[in-house]
């Protein structure tokens, strides 16, 4: 099948399971819904969830049972963005090609928005009813780690201390690592644990997800330098452009594509899927 059209098939059950999750109300608190979903049926690229549906099938797993877990991960990252975009965080005013959360709903909305998203993440997992309670402690477990202090939270914190100390390639190979690695290595290790394969394997996937997450982040910071003049917080990066240069990051980018399809040819299932969506991340316009 066409990967455009597969991306696009799996996308439009991504966002149909997002909208259920996450419904409007008439409550008196409503407004946090319609903002919850002003952010969340923005237009994203969807990658994570994408990867734990494509991670599920290549195991062959079931896909159904891959949507309210891929969607999970999805409620996190969407957080983490509307806070990396307020003023205290990056400043930026728009997002998803959109006026930024904080520029349509009051600063303080905002900030509760991305705490409901993320608490909301985890009430999901709690409850899907068709994966074993040992599935679902899993789930829990690997996202907290992942999205938490010693993951995504702390590569965050990492990147506000590099907005004023000069940082090192290798702080920054962390920060990258941490901020944005980490929730996309756990899309891929929900799709291991949801298809029920072997730590062995499992822990394949996890490399696999390391590389592909610090590639998709490279490729972001050379996609930003080349929209700076639309993000008030790039401004002065320390990035991988900065440290090797557009040409050297690009290179780097496909060596790290290039170990993660080594990780794929050590497992024995048809990998092709995984393969096109992690090129797909890596040779991206947008
Ligand atoms: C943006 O993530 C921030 C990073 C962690 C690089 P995405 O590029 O996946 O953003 P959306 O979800 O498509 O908007
Ligand atoms: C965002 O990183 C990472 C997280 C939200 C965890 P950036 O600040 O580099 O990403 P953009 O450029 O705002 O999407
Ligand atoms: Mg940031
Ligand atoms: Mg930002």
């Amino acid at each position: 099948m066409d990967l455009a059209f597969y991306i696009q098939a799996n996308i439009n059950k991504i966002n149909q399971t997002l909208e259920s999750l996450v419904p409007e109300s008439r409550l008196p608190h409503s407004a946090l819904f319609q903002a919850a979903r002003y952010a969340l049926l923005s237009p994203g690229k969807r990658i994570r969830p994408l990867l734990t549906l494509a991670t599920v099938e290549t195991l062959k797993g079931n896909v159904n049972h891959a949507l309210e877990p891929a969607c999970a991960i999805e409620l996190i990252h969407t957080y983490s963005l509307i806070h990396d975009d307020l003023p205290c965080m990056d400043n930026d005013d728009f997002r998803r090609g959109k006026p930024a959360l904080h520029k349509v709903f009051p600063e303080g909305h905002a900030l509760l928005t991305g705490d409901f998203l993320l608490t909301h993440a985890f009430y999901v997992l709690a409850n899907i009813s068709y994966l074993t309670s040992e599935q679902r402690l899993m789930l829990i477990a690997i996202l907290a780690n992942h999205a938490g202090g010693n993951g995504m939270i702390g590569g965050q914190v990492i990147d506000l201390q590099a907005n004023n100390d000069l940082i090192t390639f290798d702080i920054l190979q962390t920060m990258h690592k941490m901020k944005t690695g980490e929730l996309i290595t756990a899309a891929v290790e929900f799709g291991a644990v949801i298809a029920n394969v072997s730590l062995e394997h499992r822990k394949i996937l996890k490399e696999f997800g390391q590389n592909i997450g610090i590639a998709f982040q490279i490729i972001d910071d050379i996609l930003d330098h080349s929209q700076k003049d639309q993000k008030k917080s790039k401004f002065a990066p320390q990035d991988y452009v900065s440290f090797l240069g557009v040409n050297g990051a690009q290179e780097a980018a496909k060596k790290i594509l290039q170990s993660a399809e080594e990780k794929l040819q050590m497992i024995p299932y048809d990998t092709k899927t995984l393969k096109e969506l992690s090129h797909f991340m890596v040779y991206r316009t947008y």
